[in-house]
């Protein structure tokens, strides 16, 4: 018999959104909504289409090692050195690299209580020593994160527009922040939806940065419709980013993930239209929880936090929506067992939701 390692026979596999197919084969229903995992719901763009239709016909040959053309791309879109910028197979995947990369067994690590699962999933796998400060009103308490770095703190990690809250920390708070974290600490700013955020007064962009001790993560998931795909990157100094190559599998991420991301940053009106749809989903959304009197947490994202009194309210408000054909997040494996997140959709699929939402929320309340 082998010996599984403890940290491994204790760990938690990854849990996503319910997938479509498995919901429709669970319940036979016809018409099924998912608006659980912050995937944008217009698709990808028609030009990464178009390019995976391009390249589908190379899918015999390895692609360049240092995903190169990727990598130029971002760094001129982004005005950085191709030396300052990694990509993988998604910025969860990068989370892991960063941690195996520049931590080992035992060190500490730090963040947020009601932050990316991916994180904790990360640390968990890597039998890292994870403290989780307390949100303070839902928003990442950075004060509360710099007063419990020690001398075995080795790495931060903040999500910002955080998920599931939606909440961000402004440009000077973060700026406070780093000028009081040591040097030897590690920050991961973890930008997943920086899209929906950029145009908010005082949102800091991460990349306007060049900080010995920060790693800025983008994703190509969430605005960019490419979840499936999976592709993210990483910036930071050249010195880092160089130890990550040494960890990251090679030939991540795949040729039609390259390719695709390279088509969708070229795609200014697929993003434009992604962001207005954003709006008027969150709009719809907003008016209705007001009207009906769901508690929400406003958002600096794609989605919103719905508070519900406890925990079973919460499991039995996703389970009716399941039901009925809505997808959403019940987040207690982020922290926040009262919590449900739900993120936007087209308008249709809003009308939808917000339907379901309305006479699951009635039918709870007066039971
Ligand atoms: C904050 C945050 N980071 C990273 C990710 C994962 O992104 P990717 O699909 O690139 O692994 C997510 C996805 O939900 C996220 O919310």
């Amino acid at each position: 018999m082998i010996i599984i390692p403890k940290h491994v026979k204790n760990l938690s596999p990854y849990k996503a959104g319910k997938p479509i197919e498995e919901l429709a084969r669970e319940k036979g229903l016809k018409k099924i909504v998912k608006l659980a995992s912050n995937e944008n719901p217009l698709g990808p763009s028609p030009k990464a289409i178009e390019a995976i239709a391009n390249h589908i016909n190379s899918l015999h040959r390895y692609s360049s090692p240092k995903t190169l053309r990727l990598v130029n791309t971002i760094a001129e879109k982004y005005n950085k050195l191709p030396e300052e910028i990694i990509a993988a197979s998604g910025s969860d995947s990068l989370i892991q690299y960063i941690v195996s990369t520049f931590s080992v067994e035992g060190d500490e690590v730090l963040s947020s209580e009601g932050t990316f699962i991916g994180w904790y999933v990360s640390i968990d796998k890597y039998d890292r020593k994870s403290i989780n400060v307390p949100l303070n009103n839902y928003h990442i308490d950075l004060n509360g994160i710099l007063e419990r770095i020690t001398g075995k703190t080795r790495i931060i990690y903040l999500a910002n527009p955080n998920n599931p809250t939606g909440t961000m920390f402004t440009k000077s708070e973060f700026e406070n922040f780093m000028s009081r974290v040591p040097k030897e600490v590690l920050v991961i700013l973890d930008e997943a939806y920086t899209i929906y955020a950029e145009d908010i007064p005082g949102y800091p962009n991460g990349l306007l940065y060049n900080m010995e001790n920060l790693i800025v993560l983008r994703t190509l998931s969430k605005a960019y419709g490419l979840a499936g795909l999976r592709a993210g990157f990483a910036v930071g100094p050249a010195y880092l980013i160089q130890e990550l190559y040494k960890m990251r599998l090679p030939f991540e991420p795949n040729s039609l993930a390259q390719e695709a991301a390279i088509a969708s940053f070229n795609d200014d009106v697929f993003l434009k239209e992604t962001i207005r749809m954003n709006k008027l989903s969150l709009n719809m959304m907003k008016d209705k929880f007001d009207e009906i009197g769901i508690r929400y947490i406003p958002t600096s994202a794609n989605f919103y936090l719905l508070l519900f009194p406890d925990e079973e309210f919460a499991v039995r408000f996703n389970e009716e929506c399941l039901n009925r054909g809505l997808i959403l997040r019940h987040v207690k494996n982020f922290m926040i067992p009262n919590g449900i997140r739900i993120n936007s959709g087209t308008k249709e699929e809003t009308e939808f939701a917000l339907k379901i939402i309305e006479e699951v929320y009635f039918i709870l309340l007066d039971n």
